[in-house]
């Protein structure tokens, strides 16, 4: 696929491109004189006051769930466009003055009295805007996938490590991580019943995603970036990552090397692509086979992520059950609605961990490993050969959409 090159939108270039962002990261530093109100050990219901940054479907949708928890104040929001930060703003009282709009609305976000971020833009951003809420001493609850490319995912890492050196919470948000039936499968997995692990398999086909490309205009792109790669980083990153999370968890490891096909049959040229088939290897010359497609109608949504061992088989699906058959079973269970239930157990983990100053933030490591393999995988198909991990690491593209036109 040939990287997408938007119309420019003006010739004033408004935009601030990441390395930029990064740069202010500093001053937002200097600037965040306000501490956090919330010391660790204070009341185990204590709200939290928090700041909303993106304020399109999920952010809204996720606003309620924190705000229903009872658990947290929604002081202030973020985003590009005005109507979204109002919509917001008017459902959850906010006052004006503390709705912030623009690319850099986020920064001056940041330099108010707030505890804690929930970050929800398109994922092209969230390394600058996470890294820029650390700096500015913020506990970060963020959407996933936390990058588009490599140097995104190691900023990530990077915020990580440095939230936990200045005791603040960082917390990646993946449903299936959250849900009890995955955690129990996966300890027993650890603990060996299913022996020696020989082949894996994961997919993710889905109904949804449409069959559109990429609008013409940057303000159009920012509501419709999905079908902008700088910005999504495909479908395969994007989505598709739910399923090589649950996969990479359970193998836990670092995929050594991946073949990759895949393309457009659906979606216009200079979109995404809407297939994805990956080979990946894993140490031990353990397989992965994944493969994921969009824009099907009346395809049965499944994200999927099944292993088989020398003792058993694990078999784990978002829409479906979790459960091991084999020499030492487990049960398991529905795991019901996950997309709800797997974000309110985040939501009140969050809150807790801000509260008992548990600043280990498990969450980032594994969310960096199963972005890259996503990465990984579609940097394989669109080179079309195989591609090591190495030397992904190595190739480091960076993927920058053009903001050109876009106001501060
Ligand atoms: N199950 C899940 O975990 C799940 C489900 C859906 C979405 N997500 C993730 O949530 C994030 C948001 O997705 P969405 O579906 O809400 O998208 P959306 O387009 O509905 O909302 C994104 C919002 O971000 C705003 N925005 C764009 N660029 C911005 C910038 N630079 N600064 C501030 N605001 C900006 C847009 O105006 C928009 O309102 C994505 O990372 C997505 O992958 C996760």
């Amino acid at each position: 696929m040939k990287p997408f090159l938007p119309q420019s939108g003006s010739a004033a270039d408004a935009a601030l491109p990441r390395r930029a962002f990064l740069a202010g990261t500093a001053s937002i530093a200097a600037a965040a004189l306000v501490r956090p109100s919330l010391v660790f050990g204070a009341d185990a219901a204590a709200k939290v006051d928090l700041g909303l940054i993106g304020c399109g479907g999920r952010g809204s949708w996720i606003a309620r769930l924190f705000a229903a928890s009872g658990l947290y104040r929604l002081v202030a929001c973020a985003d590009y466009f005005q109507d979204r930060v109002d919509e917001v703003g008017n459902a959850h009282g906010i006052e004006a003055a503390r709705r912030y709009t623009g690319l850099a609305g986020y920064r001056r976000l940041l330099e108010s009295k707030l505890d804690a971020v929930v970050i929800e833009t398109p994922p092209y951003f969230h390394p600058e805007q996470a890294a820029a809420a650390v700096e500015a001493d913020k506990h970060v609850y963020i959407a996933k996938p936390i990058a588009v490319d490599v140097p995104g995912c190691l900023a990530i890492a990077e915020a990580g490590r440095k939230a936990t050196e200045k005791k603040r919470v960082f917390l990646v948000d993946f449903q299936t991580r959250a849900n009890e039936h995955y955690r129990e499968a996966l300890r027993r997995v650890r603990k060996g019943d299913l022996g020696d692990l020989i082949l894996a398999e994961a997919h993710y086909p889905w109904t949804g995603g449409g069959r559109g490309g990429p609008p013409a205009t940057a303000e159009a792109q920012l509501r419709h970036w999905y079908y902008v790669l700088a910005l999504s980083g495909d479908f395969i990153v994007e989505q598709s990552i739910h399923s090589l999370d649950v996969a990479t968890w359970i193998l836990n490891a670092d995929p050594l090397r991946a073949v990759g096909m895949g393309g457009q049959k659906l979606r216009p040229p200079g979109s995404i692509y809407d297939h994805f088939a990956v080979n990946y290897t894993f140490p031990g010359n353990v397989p992965l086979a994944f493969t994921c497609i969009q824009a099907v109608p009346e395809v049965k949504d499944e994200i999927r992520a099944r292993v088989f061992g020398s003792e058993g088989v694990i078999d784990t699906d978002y829409f479906g059950n979790v459960f091991i058959r084999g020499n030492e079973p487990y049960k398991g269970g529905s795991t019901g609605n996950l997309y709800t239930t797997g974000t309110e157990v985040n939501i009140r983990e969050f809150h807790q961990a801000v509260i008992e100053g548990h600043c280990d933030n498990p969450t980032v490591a594994p969310s960096v490993r199963s972005n890259l393999t996503a990465i990984l995988g579609r940097e394989a198909a669109y080179q079309r050969r195989e591609l090591t991990w190495d030397e992904l690491l190595r190739q480091s593209r960076q993927l920058e959409p053009d903001l050109r036109g876009l106001k501060a």
